[in-house]
């Protein structure tokens, strides 16, 4: 597996910088509660999450019967994900791999792709790649759900620099938009316990309509693209960009 710690621009991707705060984590359990309404989701499924971060959403899913593959190419991540799950008594199988190169044939009811965690790779096909990884790995009638910020979102609130504060200090953002409206690229600079610390990433910007033909052309035969987990309708007023899709 290439080492995470390299980008095809050199630095870190925002991804390995993440920081899993407490107001993200105390949002997982209604996130998943909605999430298996809105998929129609049934205990004792087999679900993979791909890109499973430190396994808020996986730990979640698990504690409701389902029977989850975490998959995550952060070690760090994994490493809290299965300290979590232990100190839970949560059977949970967690792996490090690339979301390009994971696939296991029929094998899942249900592969969630959550909060952002699509659009990663320079190369549009790797991106398709995962795609395909996740329809193979489906069993017939198997659901996907993704969840995105869609382009039309950024859209509306772009600035093209930007500050605020966290628990720890403050960061700064400076953001481009580039190959014809459909990459973004942000410099991000983080000012925290006295340190000052620079990444640069980027990733694929997809409106609703590309959304859903990029997950048709892989096989899915239904999609539907929704506002949040709660089901509304992607307007503009959206702040997420939720699809779900079946394989028939
Ligand atoms: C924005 S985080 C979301 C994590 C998680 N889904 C959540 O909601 O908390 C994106 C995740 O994608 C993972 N990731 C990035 N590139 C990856 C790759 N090539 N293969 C697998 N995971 C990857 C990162 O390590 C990170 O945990």
């Amino acid at each position: 597996m290439e080492d995470e710690e390299e980008s095809w621009h050199g630095k870190k991707e925002f991804w390995q910088d993440f920081s899993f705060g407490e107001e993200l984590m105390e949002k997982a359990p209604e996130e998943v509660e909605k999430i298996i309404e809105l998929a129609d989701l049934k205990k004792g499924m087999k679900l993979l999450d791909l890109c499973c971060g430190v396994g808020r959403h996986s730990l979640e899913f698990a504690k409701k019967d389902f029977e989850v593959t975490g998959v995550d190419i952060t070690r760090d991540y994994l490493e809290k994900a299965n300290k979590r799950a232990e100190n839970e008594n949560i059977d949970i199988e967690f792996l490090r791999e690339d979301m390009r190169d994971f696939r296991r044939e029929e094998e899942y009811d249900a592969v969630v792709n959550l909060f952002s965690s699509f659009g990663y790779f320079k190369k549009e096909e790797d991106n398709i790649q995962v795609l395909e990884n996740v329809f193979d790995s489906l069993k017939p009638e198997g659901k996907f759900v993704m969840d995105v910020k869609g382009k039309e979102i950024i859209a509306r609130i772009f600035q093209e620099r930007d500050w605020y504060e966290t628990e720890n200090g403050y960061v700064l953002e400076e953001r481009k938009v580039e190959n014809d409206w459909n990459y973004l690229k942000t410099r991000r600079i983080k000012i925290m316990d006295g340190e000052v610390r620079e990444h640069e990433f980027g990733h694929w910007l997809y409106t609703a309509k590309e959304l859903k033909d990029m997950i048709e052309d892989v096989g899915f035969d239904e999609v539907d693209v929704y506002s949040s987990y709660d089901g509304e309708y992607y307007d503009r007023e959206a702040e997420r960009l939720v699809a779900v899709a079946k394989k028939f």
